[in-house]
């Protein structure tokens, strides 16, 4: 279980904290929503969980035990909002070899088979594919380093209608092998899925 206890944040550059007493808990099993408008800290949240910034007081623990910022960049895998953008390699083998020059074809098709990629030409360029494949690529890309926590900024963003619930059905899928939350403007897209829900509002998340 990871969970949150009364995390603050104000960076020197803003005039007021962004996080302010936050509390989550989140588990396998059930997906954790926090929805929020824009500029409401979503973003943020998840790169303080990830360990790509601090925060000045609380606690951020995973089943008890306290984690520095090292020890949960190894423990969670973050998909950016708009992923795709970031992609690196020249074909998807390559994309999946970055940071795992080990990596076999067995290896890599099985990442995208459970990301529900199967029969894609490894040799195509990332940008050749759909964009609903391309965010199961970057997907795919996390799920490499077997994070025990996924964390997805707006998956569902940029994408058609019927994308976006094929995204949702590919996560619930993978909700029981790894701890998910997911921050979105779009929570009723979420609506037919059994998630834990927060808003997240002055820099607390309410939950429900
Ligand atoms: N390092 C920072 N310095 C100053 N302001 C920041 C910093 N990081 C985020 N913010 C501000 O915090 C608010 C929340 O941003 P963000 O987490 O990106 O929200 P969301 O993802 O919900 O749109 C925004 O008003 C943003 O401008
Ligand atoms: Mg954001």
């Amino acid at each position: 279980m990871l969970s949150l206890k009364n995390i603050y944040y104000h960076p020197s550059t803003a005039e007021e904290p962004i996080l302010r007493d936050l509390c989550l808990k989140s588990n396998n099993g059930k997906i954790t929503i926090v929805r929020g408008p824009s500029g409401s800290g979503k973003t943020t949240l998840l790169e303080i969980i990830s360990g790509l910034s601090g925060y000045q007081k609380g606690e951020i623990t995973w089943f008890s035990k306290t984690l520095n910022a090292r020890q949960r960049r190894w423990l969670c895998g973050l998909v950016f909002q708009f992923p795709e953008r970031y992609f690196l390699g020249l074909s998807v083998a390559q994309e999946l070899r970055l940071g795992h020059k080990k990596l076999t074809t067995e290896q890599q098709i099985s990442a995208l088979t459970k990301v529900g990629l199967i029969n894609l030409d490894l040799k195509k360029p990332p940008e050749s594919l759909s964009g609903g494949q391309q965010r199961r690529l970057a997907i795919a890309v996390q799920l490499l380093r077997s994070p025990k926590v996924l964390l997805l900024d707006e998956p569902t963003a940029g994408l058609d209608w019927s994308v976006r619930y094929e995204i949702i059905e590919l996560l619930a899928k993978l909700k029981d092998k790894q701890t998910i939350l997911i921050v979105t403007h779009e929570p009723e897209l979420f609506k037919n899925f059994n998630t834990d829900n927060y808003e997240l509002h002055n820099g607390q998340l309410i939950p429900g």
